[in-house]
């Protein structure tokens, strides 16, 4: 059987080292506590818990999702227990399982970022932070802060100054540079980055005369954004050195494959489970098959094997 076995948080203080590489994306597998009475949920490489904001949420007005083709478009707006229930309720339960649970964290500020990383600091059951600087569906925070590359520094910064745990940021494709965005954390002490949210979208009803959403826009998931976010990937691999953790449109071992070669070390699985819950089982066991089909023993000897190899200064 072959070494599926990832470090997402390599030299850290808490390391990340993962059974496998393979992950539900944010917002798309609640707090894991629903599934676990489905399958196994530790079989997974890592749970990570929808976003947490500090205060409870309601989320947006309906209808917060529209089909469109190859995806769809959602604009849930954060809805969430907080921060103290999740502390509270979620924790405890997180802490009986044998595999690591990362907490995303969604602030409306920079130094918002940094007291709830403080409040998350040693709190048996999680094991790694997500910022989620990258929100499209909210006012204030999310995509304000991830759009800009100071503000989103600073808030790396925030998060990593005031806990032990490994720090992932997460990179939304929405900006011309996102590589930028990457090294601007990387410098501030993340341990990870993870591409890609969702594309901000937008789609009309021509009955009503009117955007499906109430608030018009929203962000773009599944098969459709997966060929931005491998290119994403490769270009934020091709710059940084700490793991990339790569999503968007991932459903099968195939595509959990194609994004290891762009240079993620690990894989979050997000709209495939609406159609098919089974989907992250799906992924591991057909990662599993391609490694052992094509003679691979490890894993990790995948990774970035389609990013150019480097050059040499004065050879190239
Ligand atoms: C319904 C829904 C809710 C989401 N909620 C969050 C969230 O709370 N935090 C976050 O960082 N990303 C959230 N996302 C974005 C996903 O984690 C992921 O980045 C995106 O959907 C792309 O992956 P996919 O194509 O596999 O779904 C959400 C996506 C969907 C579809």
């Amino acid at each position: 059987m072959p070494n599926l076995t990832v470090d997402i948080a390599p030299g850290r203080k808490n390391s990340l080292v993962l059974k496998n590489p393979v992950m539900p994306a944010s917002g798309t597998f609640s707090w894991g506590i629903e599934f676990a009475r489905h399958f196994e949920i530790e079989a997974l490489g890592a749970v990570v818990s929808k976003g947490v904001t500090m205060a409870p949420r309601g989320g947006n007005q309906q209808p917060r999702v529209a089909e469109t083709p190859a995806g769809m478009l959602n604009s849930i707006g954060l809805q969430n227990i907080g921060i103290e229930a999740c502390i509270s309720e979620m924790a405890p339960l997180w802490a009986r399982w044998d595999v690591p649970v990362l907490v995303n964290i969604a602030a409306d500020t920079v130094e918002e970022f940094g007291e709830m990383a403080r409040m998350l600091d040693g709190v048996p059951g999680i094991s790694g932070l997500e910022l989620n600087i990258s929100c499209p569906n909210v006012d204030q925070g999310g995509i304000e802060i991830g759009q800009d590359v100071g503000a989103s520094a600073r808030a790396t910064r925030a998060a990593v100054r005031n806990t032990d745990l490994p720090v992932i940021v997460k990179i939304t494709p929405n900006v011309t540079d996102p590589v930028a965005l990457a090294l601007a954390c990387e410098s501030e002490g993340a341990a990870a980055i993870c591409a890609i949210n969702t594309v901000l979208g937008l789609a009309i009803d021509s009955r009503r005369r009117k955007a499906i959403l109430p608030r018009a826009r929203g962000g773009l998931s599944g098969p459709a954004i997966k060929p931005i976010a491998l290119r994403i990937v490769y270009d934020i691999a091709k710059a940084v050195r700490v793991p990339v953790i790569g999503c968007g449109g991932i459903s099968s071992g195939e595509d959990a494959v194609e994004f290891l070669m762009a240079g993620a070390t690990a894989v979050q699985v997000g709209t495939a489970t609406f159609a098919n819950p089974r989907a992250l089982l799906d992924t591991i066991e057909g990662l599993e098959a391609w490694l052992r089909a094509n003679g691979v023993a490890d894993v990790n000897e995948i990774v970035g094997c389609a990013l150019p190899a480097p050059t040499v200064a004065g050879t190239a």
